[in-house]
């Protein structure tokens, strides 16, 4: 009798259940106008797996079933696709009612422990903060350059003295290393203790442990579960603490300029400010450090391009009478930089490859969204808009052969190609590593000019090799977050190049 209880309890409770996860399953429905729903079978989650295992696949499989535009359940939010790129333009134009900041913020508040921008308390923080990113061009972009090339050009120096024989390392940690301390340098200047150098490594080991969780808290899982980050985070952000900060010597207008800022805003705390120069840092050196790192690892792989994008800085300098290699300054002017095409091309080519950042727009209203050839999309206030450039970067269509690296991909008659086609039609958008319109990156110029000076140092002092059989991977955990990281590290050597007479 008992136990027959207890069946129909079971039975009634695992119906209930059933009954619920239908109701979560299913969600919301489609209304007219909507573009097509998918939600998925798994109650909270909706396809959040399916995506987050291979997004391309799993996005150009559902574009094959629903077509270019879609909206899909992904943990417990709803995100409109956009897969065309003739469309693009119609949502990255529209920041009027497909906003950005309100969420952009949440999410850099709780990873970077910041107060908000947007709140009353710091009137107009948000705005004078874009305002500084005049200071990452024109004519503080060559400061900012002539200062790197400067550090990079120490580093490397520093570097030499210990390679005059083949000396081996792994690739992405010499990337990370000078590429961090050069970058630091130039941003935030020299800390001029004695120990000014061990300082920089302490915070670019800490960056590294602290990068490595960034994924789990962009994407919202409690600091305190995540082992010690929290403490690394802390540790990170007293680094720049304002009794360290005006100790470094040096350092660049846009620095100054955020913390003259900050100075105008009493309910800042000193912690608070410290930690907006920290998210700053984040956001100077996490993808610079893996696209320098992937440019240059695609140049050793492919020896012809590493040969074309030698002979046209040695063609630089020679016209220009400069002495390359070591003990020899190198100077270019920004004209020079952006003449360098094979060198910007191979750059461009690697982050194609290597870059996945998704762009994402809040519906601030229930709108219709006018779309290309007289089509429209109804969408819902709260819902995400999302456009994947990753699978506009290996689109057979747009890009012959898209898994190959071709470094001349953007070389057209030895001139810049900007002209990419798909359906016959010229594409505005064809490569977007930095995001775009309202929110594209303000450090993009700054970032093409490191990576480009890194490489010409590199070209100009040594002669180098890979020297592990292997190839590499991504590494799939920041998919939609930036440039990734590669699967493993791989060695390679180095040797100081002789001297020119
Ligand atoms: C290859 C290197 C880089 C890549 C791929 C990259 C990519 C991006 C992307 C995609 C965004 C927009 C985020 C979004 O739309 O969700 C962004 C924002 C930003 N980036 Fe970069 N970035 C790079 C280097 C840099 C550098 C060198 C700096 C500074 C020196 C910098 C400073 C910033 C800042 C401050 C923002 C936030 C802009 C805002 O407040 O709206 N980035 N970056
Ligand atoms: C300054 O940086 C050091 C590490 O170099 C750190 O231990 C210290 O807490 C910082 N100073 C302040 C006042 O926060
Ligand atoms: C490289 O890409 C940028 C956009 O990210 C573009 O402005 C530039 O012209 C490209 N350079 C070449 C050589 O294609």
């Amino acid at each position: 009798m008992a136990s027959c209880d207890l069946s129909l309890l079971y039975t009634s409770g695992l119906a209930i259940a059933a009954a619920l996860l239908l109701w979560a399953a299913i969600g919301r429905r489609r209304k007219a106008g909507e573009p097509p729903l998918i939600n998925g079978w798994i109650p909270f989650l909706g396809k959040a797996l399916s995506f987050m295992k291979a997004p391309s696949t799993f996005l150009l499989s559902q574009q094959q079933k629903f077509g270019d535009v879609f909206t899909i359940h992904l943990a417990g939010r709803y995100y409109t696709f956009f897969m065309d790129p003739f469309q693009f333009v119609y949502i990255t134009r529209n920041s009027k009612q497909l906003g950005f900041q309100e969420f952009a913020d949440k999410m850099i508040c709780r990873t970077f422990d910041v107060p908000s921008v947007l709140s009353t308390k710091f009137p107009e923080m948000n705005e004078n903060l874009h305002r500084i990113y005049q200071y990452l061009q024109g004519k503080s972009l060559d400061t900012l350059s002539e200062d790197m090339m400067k550090n990079l050009q120490q580093i490397f120096e520093r570097k030499c003295s210990q390679a005059t024989d083949w000396e081996a390392e792994k690739m992405y940690k010499f990337c990370c290393s000078v590429m961090f301390e050069a970058s630091f340098i130039t941003l935030y200047g020299r800390v001029p203790a004695a120990d000014g150098h061990k300082v920089i490594s302490e915070i670019r080991d800490k960056f590294t442990k602290f990068d490595a969780n960034f994924p789990y808290l962009a994407l919202g899982i409690p600091v305190e579960l995540l082992g010690a980050t929290k403490k690394v985070r802390k540790e990170l952000i007293y680094h720049f603490s304002y009794q360290n900060m005006t100790k470094w010597l040096g350092g660049s207008e846009v620095i100054q300029a955020r913390k003259d800022l900050f100075e105008k805003y009493e309910l800042l705390t000193v912690y608070d400010k410290a930690a907006h120069h920290f998210t700053f840092l984040w956001a100077s050196v996490a993808n610079t450090i893996p696209a320098t790192f992937w440019a240059m690892y695609y140049l050793l792989r492919h020896p012809e391009a590493l040969a074309a994008v030698r002979d046209e800085i040695d063609h630089l300098l020679q016209s220009t009478g400069q002495k390359k290699g070591p003990g020899y300054n190198i100077h270019l002017t920004r004209e020079q930089l952006d003449n360098l095409v094979y060198l910007e091309s191979a750059v461009n080519e690697s982050l194609r490859m290597s870059s996945s950042s998704i762009n994402l727009r809040l519906c601030q209203e229930d709108f219709i969204l006018k779309l290309d050839g007289n089509q429209e999309a109804s969408l819902r206030k709260g819902d995400f808009v999302a456009l994947y450039p990753p699978t506009l970067h290996m689109d057979p269509e747009v890009y012959e052969d898209p898994k190959e690296y071709k470094f001349d991909r953007y070389i057209e008659n030895g001139k810049k190609k900007t002209t990419f086609y798909k359906r016959g039609r010229k594409l505005k958008y064809f490569l977007m590593p930095f995001g775009s319109g309202s929110t594209k990156c303000p450090g993009r110029f700054f970032a093409v000019n490191e990576i480009k000076l890194f490489l010409i140092l590199f070209a100009t002092h040594f002669d180098a090799e890979i020297v592990e059989n292997k190839n590499l991977g991504f590494d799939n955990n920041r998919m939609g977050l930036g440039i990734l990281l590669p699967d493993s590290d791989i060695a390679f050597r180095y040797k100081l190049k002789s001297l020119e007479k």
